[in-house]
């Protein structure tokens, strides 16, 4: 997915100006700073935050199925299925809200105003589009759009027996195209647009599609790999302006090739009756990339959809019409699907842009015009921490770059902020906090066009530290969500007054959460002082389970006695007093040392990355040797910097990951950190390769969201892990 990759390679110059003219003002507030920040602080008592005695968020429950220590949250003791009570599927509840919402504005796309390509320093060509206003659509203009299509397939041929797919990047047509297939009852197979070839014959052939809906800048790949697809009839394509649309691939198959304008045109003329799904009807199967293998296909019921829609708007700051989301991320993505369909049941607006063009810096933005948000000004974001990670980075380089009396400032305003945040210190939410946003973080919060009063973060676990700096710098709280495809999105979203950070919530009031004891891991739901186990949330919002696979299936999805269907995660967790769960590990994760140790390989990198020189990191082991090893993707510019301090010669960046002085000095800073983040021994890696070329989920080796893929890395550096292991 180049979207994630895009705003990560892009954003170490994000706060380029707006570093300059926050520098520029500074000098006049140093004496207030010096005054505030370290005179004020001596006459005042560090005292414990008043409100700081912990808040019950989840309480202990009695449940069917395997032993186990389960929670529930404990605002509600009912799970709760749906938004209301007659919006029981996707269907209903689109309805709904267009017609509650009719005359307010739902999809915002930018206008095109132009794309020029410039030539970069090798040569290649690189892609800028000047992008205009946001043009909006109400609720009710929306509604009638979906409609349309919907009629429009059924005057196509689509046979609403079989399953039409949605191939694409995120725009305001994919949502009406999704919400259209349900007018007919129509299930969608989704598909993430890096998806690489196999994986995508697969998914198509699997769940025997018969129209495609994609990017018009995917027919020709679509074209080349036609005589693998075998059951596709229809193809439909998002325009794109300034693009030709590449028609000729209808002689090339069988395909009848319709424009996306087309189809709402023909709906128009010949509307179709609905035929609407009901409860346990499947909405969607989600092809998701694994980390192993040939992707799964999840089967989503419209049931599941409207229940993780009604848990996590319960737990959000409310929202209202005046709410503004920026959607980026992939639609074909839980979480993203989930994110649109919260706001949209509150009636909110969507302003649609891409990774690559999100901010003034993004890539692909032309220079001197605006980034998405600069333009749609959101009050709502949806980030994965790969992201919140590389903001942090860049603010931090910056800082650093002024030095003197900027960077003082800075670390001064943080301080008293995070002590704030914390609550450390009493009385920080007057004065002194508008005092820090206006002069130090303001401009930080304008990358993101200044107006975010809420985000919330999925996909990974979030660092403490990026937490905590999210936290400040944007001046808005940041829900960390835990959940994954298989129980349709977010089980878990902390709450918006807890401070605390590294935790993820109490369960949904839509699912609850039982920890299993996993005794070869050595983690049991007896251990002191918090239980901990598995993983296994049951509910309304556990999928179906895995398309035509049941083997699979009947692994990980159990049903109990009381009819409650429950999905084991892999993930280990504990619980806190409160009811709070925090992710400590992953199943798959852990091995046996030679001499029985059990190590986490997961925990080794979460601690190892932290290091200057790694980009990205896989740890890996051997259960029949005594030790681990890292295979290390090395952030070139430190790596070069150093090379350049030491006075190593080389000709090109491999050649310099290759030498043994490169390999020692990264070695060296991984080793200061293990002993820092206190690693045992056996688990500081022995052994390391630095690998030259990025880890990019085209190259196939992290997924979506960057999540390291662990074998495909694997079998990648096969020779690489050998050589180290000799
Ligand atoms: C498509 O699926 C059929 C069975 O449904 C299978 O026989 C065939 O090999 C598959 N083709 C590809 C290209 O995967
Ligand atoms: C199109 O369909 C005809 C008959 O149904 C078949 O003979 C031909 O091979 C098909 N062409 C392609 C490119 O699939
Ligand atoms: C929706 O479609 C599925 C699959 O075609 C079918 O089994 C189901 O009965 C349909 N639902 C309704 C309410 O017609």
């Amino acid at each position: 997915m180049e979207g994630f990759e895009g705003l990560v390679v892009n954003s170490p110059t994000q706060h380029k100006s707006g570093a300059r003219d926050l520098f520029s003002i500074l000098t006049g507030f140093v004496v207030s700073a010096v005054v505030i920040g370290v005179v004020v602080p001596r006459f005042l008592p560090s005292m414990p935050f008043l409100g700081k005695k912990s808040k019950q968020r989840g309480v202990p429950v009695e449940v069917g199925g395997e032993e186990g220590y389960a929670i529930r949250n404990a605002q509600a003791s009912e799970l709760i299925e749906s938004p209301h009570r007659d919006a029981t599927t996707v269907a209903a509840l689109f309805e709904q809200t267009c017609n509650k919402h009719s005359q307010n504005r739902f999809l915002g796309t930018r206008k095109f105003i132009g794309r020029e390509f410039v030539k970069a320093g090798d040569g290649s060509k690189l892609e800028k589009l000047h992008l205009g206003d946001y043009e909006w659509q109400t609720y009710g203009q929306a509604f009638v759009r979906a409609c349309n299509f919907a009629s429009g397939l059924i005057k196509l041929g689509h046979e609403v027996d079989t399953r039409a797919a949605i191939f694409g990047d995120t725009r305001a047509e994919w949502f009406i195209a999704f919400q259209g297939c349900f007018r007919q009852n129509i299930t969608v197979v989704t598909i993430y647009s890096s998806l690489g070839e196999d994986a995508l014959i697969h998914s198509l052939n699997e769940t025997e599609v018969s129209t495609l809906i994609c990017d018009s800048k995917q027919l020709t790949k679509m074209t080349s790999i036609s005589s693998s697809l075998n059951t596709i009839k229809n193809v439909i394509y998002f325009e794109d302006e300034g693009i030709s649309d590449a028609n000729e691939c209808g002689s090339y198959s069988n395909w009848t090739v319709t424009s996306f304008s087309e189809v709402e045109k023909l709906g128009q003329k010949n509307p179709a009756h609905p035929r609407l799904p009901s409860k346990n009807d499947i909405a969607a199967i989600m092809y998701t990339s694994g980390s192993t293998g040939l992707p799964k296909g999840v089967v989503i019921t419209h049931g599941n959809v409207v229940a993780s829609t009604a848990a996590i708007t319960i737990v959000l700051p409310r929202l209202y019409s005046t709410d503004v989301y920026i959607a980026y991320l992939p639609l074909a993505h839980v979480f993203e699907l989930v994110a649109e369909s919260v706001v949209m049941a509150a009636g909110c607006q969507i302003g649609y842009g891409s990774a690559l063009t999100l901010t003034d810096t993004s890539s692909k933005i032309k220079k001197g015009t605006k980034g998405d948000v600069s333009v749609l000004k959101p009050t709502l974001m949806a980030t994965v921490p790969a992201i919140i990670d590389r903001i942090r980075d860049a603010v931090h380089n910056k800082v650093e770059e002024k030095g003197g009396i900027a960077k003082n400032l800075f670390n001064i305003g943080f301080k008293r902020r995070l002590a704030a945040v914390e609550g450390s210190w009493f009385g920080a939410w007057g004065l002194e906090r508008m005092f820090w946003d206006n002069i130090v973080f303001k401009n930080i919060r304008q990358v993101f066009g200044g107006r975010i009063r809420y985000s919330i973060c999925s996909g990974a676990p979030l660092s403490t530290d990026s937490q905590r700096f999210i936290n400040i710098c944007m001046g808005a709280p940041v829900g960390q969500a835990y959940g994954i495809t298989e129980t349709f999105a977010a089980v878990t979203v902390s709450e918006k007054d807890d401070t605390t950070v590294g935790r993820v919530g109490p369960p949904l009031q839509s699912c609850y959460i039982k920890l299993v004891s996993w005794k070869d891991g050595g983690y049991l739901t007896s251990d002191k002082p918090m239980p901990r186990g598995e993983i296994v949330v049951g509910g309304p919002s556990v999928t179906a389970g895995y398309f035509k696979n049941q083997e699979k299936t009947d692994e990980v999805y159990k049903v109990d006695e009381k009819g409650m269907r429950w999905f084991y995660t892999g993930d280990i967790g504990r619980f806190h007093p409160d009811g709070c769960l925090e992710i400590i590990d992953r199943k798959k994760d852990i091995v046996k040392l030679q001499h029985g140790e059990y190590i986490s390989l997961g925990k080794i990198e979460a601690a190892l990355i932290s290091s200057n020189y790694v980009e990205k990191i896989m740890a890996f082991a051997d259960p029949y040797h005594s030790y681990c090893i890292a295979l290390v993707v090395p952030l070139r510019q430190e790596l070069e910097k150093w090379a350049q301090e030491a006075g190593i010669n080389y000709n090109d960046f491999s050649e310099l990951c290759g030498k043994n002085e490169a390999v020692s000095e990264v070695q060296q800073s991984l080793y200061k950190v293990a002993k820092a983040e206190k690693l045992d021994k056996y688990e500081i890696p022995r052994k390391i390769y630095l690998a030259p070329d990025p880890w990019t989920p085209e190259s196939g080796l992290v997924t979506a969201a960057l999540k390291i893929r662990r074998e495909q890395i694997k079998s990648k550096f096969k020779s690489e892990i050998e050589k180290l292991y000799a």
